[in-house]
């Protein structure tokens, strides 16, 4: 059984959210086994096991907790897990549930053993994650009937499942719904001889012929996340048809991608405009995240889970407790030239 919850719609296309385009076609291309994905090696090795034992058990494998930036495969580690398992899998988000009656109804309805995805787990609300906690716990709900003084509470059994909650701010989650997770799972940003693996593996699935190089140029453009390679394969596919002979070469990757102004290192506009705006109107920082996303016009939650992570993994930003500021890499990146004596002296180290 697979149930599909809401996927946000996000025109800009190295943006790690998931569109209906992609949610339509990643179904394709995601691996179903734990040996055909990809990377995160040390989360597939224990999560190898986790399930192995939990089988050899007989049982239902512990709740699984994973974190991370979009796109990195949250939704795809899941449904591998609920096949390894031999069991069904349903999506959800957390969201999509707004009253504790909706929960009820889609706890009461799983099966022995089944895994229940619920993405964005930390925005749950209160009187919903309430009913989850003995949920997973104990395998049952507490339901009320009646109101005042004849209400009663009536205790139903459910089957023993696995909650898979993914979240891109592990942060952001209750502790006692942090602690109730037994397998806890940080996933990583991608290394290009990653994402070129995927991306190989992808254009073989679709019939996209590509060369090594054209596979790797498209990987050093895509922000170390494969929901971000799968969407530059196929944009990039289209110049291939109509410029060259069909066939992605390094050459009609960086013809395309320039056209679609993302940079050698992946970076959108969006990007350059956040870092153009800690240089130019801040001075190089620190510069405090919301008053950054007003200055730009965007929220402070896609500059944090989107833009940050990869452009800290560049090294062009670091984080201070007085805001972000942009590093020596980035003023390089941009072609500024780096100042000798940086506006703030806790940014000193960064130009060291
Ligand atoms: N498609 C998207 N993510 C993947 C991964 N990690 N491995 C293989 N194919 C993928």
């Amino acid at each position: 059984m697979i149930e599909t919850g809401d996927f946000s719609i996000d025109n800009r296309l190295v943006s790690a959210e998931q569109s209906q385009e992609d949610s339509l076609s990643e179904n394709g291309l995601r691996p179903l086994t734990l040996a055909e994905y990809i990377g995160q090696d040390k989360v597939k090795e224990n999560m190898a096991v986790y399930i192995e034992a939990a089988k050899r058990r007989g049982g239902a494998l512990d709740h699984v907790l994973l974190y991370g930036p979009p796109g990195l495969g949250k939704t795809t580690l899941s449904a591998i897990i609920a096949h390894e398992m031999g069991v069904n899998l349903r999506i959800t988000t957390g969201p999509a549930i707004e009253r504790a009656g909706d929960l009820a109804a889609i706890l009461t309805n799983l099966s022995e053993g089944d895994v229940l995805f619920i993405d964005e787990i930390h925005r749950l609300n209160r009187a919903v994650e309430e009913i989850l906690y003995p949920a997973l716990e104990d395998h049952a709900i507490d339901i009320v009937i009646g109101k005042g003084p004849s209400a009663r509470s009536l205790r139903v059994e459910l089957s023993e499942f696995t909650l898979v909650g993914a979240t891109t701010r592990a942060g952001q989650l209750s502790a006692p719904l942090r602690d109730r997770f037994g397998i806890v799972q940080r996933l990583e940003l991608y290394n290009p001889e990653q994402l070129s693996d995927i991306i190989r593996r992808s254009s073989d699935i679709l019939g996209i012929p590509c060369t090594l190089d054209g596979a790797m140029e498209l990987a050093k453009r895509s922000r170390g996340t494969p929901r971000i390679a799968n969407r530059l394969l196929k944009r990039v596919r289209d110049f291939a048809d109509v410029l060259g002979n069909g066939e992605i070469t390094k050459e009609i990757a960086k013809i395309s991608l320039d056209r679609l102004e993302i940079d050698d290192l992946g970076l959108d506009s969006n990007d350059r405009r956040m870092l153009d705006m800690i240089i130019k109107g801040y001075g190089g920082g620190p510069v405090g995240l919301e008053t950054l996303a007003s200055a730009i016009g965007e929220e402070a939650v896609t500059l944090e889970d989107v833009c940050e992570p990869y452009l800290m993994q560049l090294g062009f930003i670091a984080r201070t407790p007085r805001g972000r500021c942009a590093t020596r890499l980035a003023y390089e990146h941009l072609g500024y030239a780096v100042p000798d004596t940086p506006a703030d002296s806790g940014q000193m180290n960064l130009f060291e």
